[in-house]
């Protein structure tokens, strides 16, 4: 596609195990436009956070190509990966992998320091998404002192602080009670509608699912639009 944001062709992941070779993604291919809001639905264990952290470039494929933005990625070495990753991509994991140490604010806000932003700068957008997905109250607070659902959010907001061109969630709601998982979803669906980015969000709600622009079904590492 002409005017793709990610274009994912061919794409091939298996891993060899004693036993044999285990392919998880069979010839996956597809495209996300700029702006475009794309579900991923699918059975427990049929790849969706595979696929998702392989356009991520947080894990290399076993054959195929990824293109973000124009730019073949998925073959680049890792720290063209990281710098790639910094520009365009946004990543909610399935497990948040918050730092312990640090509080909500501050895991908001540190990858965006690191990517060199002033600290003043980052704190005070840190501080406005935070209050975005509820949690105004717990910007000093450590994940151990946050609820499973408020670890979810504080992730949610390190992922959408960048603005990034295009964000991929892995069941970003997945954790939530079905009211706040509602609201979350409303306030990034807004969010990434404001700012024209593109997202593909994995989830196991179908109501949620059907309120995005497509959905892309994955059964058995195969995909299928529905
Ligand atoms: N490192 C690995 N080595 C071997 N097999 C793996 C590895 N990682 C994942 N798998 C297998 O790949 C398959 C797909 O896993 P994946 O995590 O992508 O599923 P999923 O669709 O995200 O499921 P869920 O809805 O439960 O999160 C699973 O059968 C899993 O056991
Ligand atoms: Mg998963």
């Amino acid at each position: 596609m002409a005017d793709a944001l990610l274009d994912v062709r061919n794409l091939q992941k298996s891993y060899k195990q004693p036993e044999g070779v285990l392919n998880i993604l069979h010839d996956v291919t597809f495209s996300i436009r700029k702006g475009e809001i794309v579900a991923l639905v699918g059975p427990s264990g049929s790849g969706k956070s595979t696929l998702l952290h392989m356009v991520g470039l947080l894990d290399r494929p076993t054959g195929g190509e990824i293109f973000l933005n124009g730019h073949e990625a998925g073959q680049l070495n890792d720290k063209e990966k990281t710098l790639l990753r910094r520009q365009y991509l946004g990543f909610v994991y399935q497990f948040h992998y918050l730092q312990s140490e640090f509080s909500a604010l501050e895991n908001v806000i540190i990858p965006q320091m690191i990517a060199g932003t002033d600290k003043s700068k980052a704190e005070e957008k840190g501080r406005e998404i935070l209050a975005e997905v509820g949690l105004a109250h717990r910007y000093d607070h450590r994940p151990a002192r946050l609820s499973g659902g408020e670890q979810q959010r504080v992730a949610i907001a390190r992922a959408l602080i960048k603005d990034p061109a295009l964000l991929l969630a892995d069941e970003p709601t997945g954790n939530l009670d079905p009211q706040t998982s509602d609201d979350v979803f409303n306030m990034l669906v807004k969010r990434v509608r404001q700012q024209g980015i593109g997202a593909v969000i994995a989830t196991h709600n179908m109501d949620l699912a059907k309120r995005m622009d497509r959905v892309l079904t994955i059964q058995d590492g195969v995909l299928k639009a529905l």
